[in-house]
């Protein structure tokens, strides 16, 4: 296939190929001063740092040890002190279209404010606090006041089941849990608290003291005395000063949890000094991003995209950006044109999954195609969280873009921090589908299972050299999980992603090839295929044993299909059909409905090895509906698969 390449924009912050190549150059010749130049110039330091890198005990890097800052400061103090106070940080817009602007010093009181309020509740330094918020600007402040007071704060997706909530309150141990009364998500409210009353009912979270609540709707709320206070109450007579806690560069700024291959969700503990170098940097140096932009990332706090481009990157550097509440869909699928028009939106970052139903939508009805609305504003166009396919991509730069603005194709992960292997808008030529070039200092490679460098053109392991400032710490509480996962030995000391790839034979670009694990990306969020089987096999009365395996769709890029073994006979027709219905409500009330399955299929059996090991990979061929072609000599069972080869 003839492949386009677009050029890249004619001015931005890193101007040039030779530019990008000077600075691989210099990471290259002195990895350790590269970036410590980098967290001099980005970041400002209580305490500067003497020491770069610490790699004597890896794979548990260091970075910037023996410095001291707080990232709170780094966001909003360092601007107002520069007269910048005035300065617009968030246009926040509500699910219902209306909008407010927060400047640098409203924000700055703000989150002194929650920060005096969180002290007072005797909160303090390395207490852990969570965060499950409607996406607000009490959102990024409740963020911003953890971090002010050097609590480390782990934000869980509003769209996550109170089951989910309460083990991820658990395995951080957190100590108070902010809140709102309800959600506003495409014209309707949704509870959160009533989740968080759920998640907590039967006192089964025993660290927790505190639950914070914002009201939002004014919805009715269950109440419990002595454990739940109003965000406003505690505000009110807080002081808006409130002088940062300085904390060590590794200090954890947060904890994110993500899904892993095996067992429960892995908290992803990140630093404060490398963590917000990268976010800053990224902002700057993939973004472009100016004080004449308007910036808007439409990810959800809860993801690590809303860190980094919502919460950090983008304050960090004082810039303008959007905070938006609601969903793309509504009151129609233009919304996100009518934003981009009404706010003049100069760069736009959002996720595959979003431009597929988009395009579906204007293809489906004119009206909401982005051609009846003014987008010119737009110099920069942004993708992340799964692989772009090269026909969504041509739509977003001709009907968002204009065919003028680049797309940056961002490859990173929770564990990454930030930007790993992306274009750069004034460097690199675009190939769509491409992410391309590892972002300077990065050292991305493709080798195979030893660890040994692959040629370009063909496909192996993704994997990164050396370590980076915004790498992940640890797995919060299992430093073994840490290094098993992410440094297993064969792999030379290298970090391994868990994505294959493949390296063009004429540019040396990367393309990412999916998921090597059994980590499923759905509409570009990360699931495990063993925590919806154990969800499902939760489910005691009913189910004996489920296989799940993801299958390509043009919408949501993978799709969740479950083989389940019933404890009663194989239903079929209306009955199959009803108790796929209630296995998948149950899926959604045990993770959250994003992990719910699209398809179930049940059968007497599924197909195992002799030794009674289920071949999953003969599950994925039933699960696009492609004749088995693979060895089934070692298969214990063989009729089973015309059984499972046919959908409810
Ligand atoms: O498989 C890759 C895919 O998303 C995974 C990381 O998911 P998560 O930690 O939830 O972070 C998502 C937001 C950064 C990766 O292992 N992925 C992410 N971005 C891309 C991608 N796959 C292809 N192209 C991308 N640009």
């Amino acid at each position: 296939m003839e492949q386009h390449v677009y050029p890249p924009a004619a001015q931005a912050r890193i101007q040039g190929m030779e530019a990008y190549q000077a600075l691989c150059a210099e990471a290259e010749a002195d990895h350790a001063s590269y970036w410590a130049r980098l967290a001099r110039e980005f970041l400002s330091w209580q305490t500067p740092f003497t020491k770069s890198l610490n790699d004597s005990e890896a794979p548990f890097f260091k970075w910037f040890e023996d410095g001291k800052l707080n990232a709170s400061y780094n966001c909003l103090d360092r601007h107002v002190q520069a007269g910048k106070g005035e300065r617009t940080a968030i246009i926040f817009e509500t699910d219902g279209g209306e909008s407010r602007k927060v400047s640098y010093a409203e924000l700055l009181a703000l989150v002194c404010q929650m920060a005096n309020g969180l002290k007072s509740r005797g909160i303090k330094k390395g207490d852990r606090v969570v965060i499950y918020m409607p996406m607000s600007v009490e959102g990024v402040a409740a963020m911003q006041a953890c971090a002010r007071i050097g609590a480390t704060h782990s934000v869980v997706f509003g769209g996550f089941s109170a089951q989910s909530l309460r083990d991820r309150i658990n395995d951080a141990g957190a100590v108070a849990l902010i809140t709102a009364d309800e959600q506003m998500r495409g014209g309707k409210a949704l509870a959160l608290k009533g989740i968080v009353d759920e998640a907590l009912d039967g006192g089964v979270c025993p660290t927790l003291k505190d639950v914070i609540v914002y009201r939002r709707t004014g919805g009715a709320v269950g109440w419990v005395e002595g454990r739940d206070l109003w965000l406003h109450e505690l505000l009110q007579g807080a002081s808006s000063i409130c002088e940062p806690e300085w904390v060590e560069a590794e200090h954890p700024l947060f904890l994110l949890y993500t899904s892993g291959s095996t067992g429960k969700p892995k908290g992803v503990q990140h630093s404060t000094g490398g963590y917000l170098l990268h976010a800053a940097l990224t902002t700057s140096w993939t973004f472009d991003l100016q004080d004449s932009d308007i910036f808007w990332c439409t990810a959800d706090i809860g993801w690590v995209t809303g860190h980094s481009y919502i919460t950090y990157g983008p304050l960090a550097l004082g810039g303008t950006e959007i905070v938006f509440e609601g969903v793309p869909t509504y009151p129609d699928a233009a919304r996100f044109w009518q934003m981009i028009a009404k706010h003049k939106v100069t760069i736009f970052y959002t996720a595959p999954t979003a431009i597929r139903s988009l395009i579906k939508a204007a293809e489906t009805n004119d009206a909401v195609h982005p051609k009846h609305h003014d987008l010119s504003s737009l110099r920069l166009l942004g993708s992340v969280g799964e692989p772009i396919n090269p026909a969504a991509w041509e739509w977003y730069f001709q009907n968002v873009g204009g065919g003028r603005c680049p797309i940056v194709d961002t490859f990173w992960q929770t564990e990454t921090g930030g930007h790993m292997i992306t274009p750069l808008p004034g460097v690199t030529p675009m190939v769509p589908g491409s992410c391309t070039l590892p972002f300077p200092g990065i050292t991305a490679a493709i080798v195979d299972e030893m660890g040994n460098d692959v040629p370009n053109g063909t496909g192996g392991i993704l994997v990164v050299k050396k370590p980076w400032p915004a790498m992940i710490r640890t797995i919060w509480g299992d430093p073994e999980r840490f290094k098993k996962s992410y440094y297993p030995e064969e792999l030379k000391g290298y970090y391994l992603a868990g994505d294959g790839a493949i390296r063009s034979a004429d540019r040396g670009y990367f393309t990412i090839t999916g998921r090597i694990d059994d980590v499923l990306n759905v509409s570009g969020h990360r699931m495990g295929t063993m925590e919806i089987e154990s969800a499902l096999v939760a489910h005691t009365e009913l189910v004996a044993e489920a296989a799940v395996v993801g299958r390509p769709d043009d919408l949501t890029g993978e799709a969740i299909c479950a083989f389940v073994v019933l404890k009663r006979a194989r239903p079929t027709g209306e009955e199959a059909k009803a108790i796929a219905k209630e296995l998948r409500d149950w899926v959604a009330k045990e993770i959250g409905p994003i992990a719910k399955p699209k398809e179930i299929r049940f059968g007497d059996n599924l197909p195992k090895t002799r030794s009674g090991k289920i071949m999953r990979r003969l599950l994925r061929s039933l699960a696009k509906n492609e004749p088995v072609t693979q060895d089934i000599s070692t298969l214990e069972n063989p009729a089973i698969l015309e059984q499972l080869a046919q959908a409810n």
